[in-house]
């Protein structure tokens, strides 16, 4: 299970980053993969109104959001966003991505797709400010109601510090540490209980990631589902999302995982393997076989291998 962090201040060991880092750490003593992201590193245009994502549900801008943010928000089961108040408001930067997740607005709002991890992503904002201003974090608040809605989570409430000026301030508050340890493990803990199911296939650009959804869709309180390819494509098949659109499940910005990306124990997993042969396994050691005709076949039927993955599923829980 993925936490993604998103320190939104330009100052990289400021106090944002010392608060993130706080949950970052409680996070990974629970065992979630963490990923923090600092905005400024990233190429991030600002949103151009050109409002085509509303009938795409994608952005016509071509810069790092796209290829690398979407796909960390699509995987995260967990998004805590910190932030400086700038202004009463986000740094530009951080403002800039927030506004860029519009696409992601569109693709549920729009075009009436279902992410499967919504139902489960939650997201939570970690802020600070320089003044004593009781009315501080007000436009926060509702920023991020409205940011993890369209980022696909529910949003679990903040934490704001006030009079939090110089580097160095953060790290020397007397209830810091241990407010933002109790919320991470209030939103963590639960999901670390559940079943962890590994779908392995040869290239994951097709039979994993339809595994993966239909599992966490149907199961996902029970499971948490991902797959990896023991030789990943760099992009999933082209009738992968379209055809799941069909099934109102959203695969959008899925990128391929290779299993040396798996985090933890794999010996923990349950691992089912998916393809047309075991030979296609290449040796590496898995618990249940799943048999399905060769997806790159010319003339096979991809739709019906959905379906016949789609019942093996539902056949997990019986
Ligand atoms: C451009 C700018 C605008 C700011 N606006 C506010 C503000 O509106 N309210 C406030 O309380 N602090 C404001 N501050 C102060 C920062 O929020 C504060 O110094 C914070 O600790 C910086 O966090 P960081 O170390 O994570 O960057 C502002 C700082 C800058 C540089």
């Amino acid at each position: 299970m993925l936490v993604l962090g998103i320190q939104g201040s330009p100052r990289k060991k400021g106090n944002t980053a010392h608060l993130l880092s706080i949950f970052m750490k409680a996070a990974a003593e629970m065992g979630a993969e963490t990923i923090t992201i600092n905005p400024y590193d990233y190429k991030i245009s600002p949103c151009l109104e050109y409002t085509a994502c509303e009938k795409t549900g994608t952005c016509p801008i071509k810069d790092d959001v796209e290829t690398l943010i979407y796909p960390l928000m699509r995987r995260a089961t967990i998004i805590v966003t910190g932030s400086p108040a700038f202004f009463y408001s986000a740094p530009s930067q951080l403002k800039a991505l927030i506004d860029r997740t519009q696409p992601l607005w569109s693709r549920k709002y729009r075009l009436n797709l279902d992410d499967p991890i919504r139902p489960f992503r939650k997201g939570f904002f970690l802020g600070l400010g320089a003044t004593k201003g009781k009315r501080l974090f007000e436009g926060f608040d509702l920023m991020m109601r409205y940011f993890y809605d369209a980022a696909g989570a529910s949003y679990e409430g903040m934490l704001g510090y006030r009079e939090i000026e110089k580097p160095g301030d953060m790290a020397k508050h007397p209830t810091a540490e241990n407010d933002v340890r109790t919320e991470a493990e209030r939103l963590i803990r639960q999901y670390m209980t559940r079943l962890r199911l590994v779908f392995l296939c040869r290239d994951n650009s097709f039979l994993g990631p339809a595994a993966a959804a239909f599992t966490m869709k149907e199961a996902g309180c029970v499971y948490d589902a991902e797959s990896f390819g023991i030789n990943p494509s760099e992009k999933v098949h082209s009738g992968l999302v379209p055809l799941m659109a069909e099934k109102g499940i959203d695969l959008g910005f899925v990128n391929p995982a290779g299993i040396e990306k798996f985090h933890g124990d794999i010996n923990s997993a349950m691992k089912i393997f998916i393809g047309s042969n075991e030979s296609e396994a290449d040796g590496f050691k898995y618990d249940v076989f799943w048999k399905t005709p060769d997806y790159k076949d010319q003339d096979v039927n991809l739709d019906a291998i959905l379906d016949l993955i789609s019942e093996k599923v539902s056949g997990l829980n019986k």
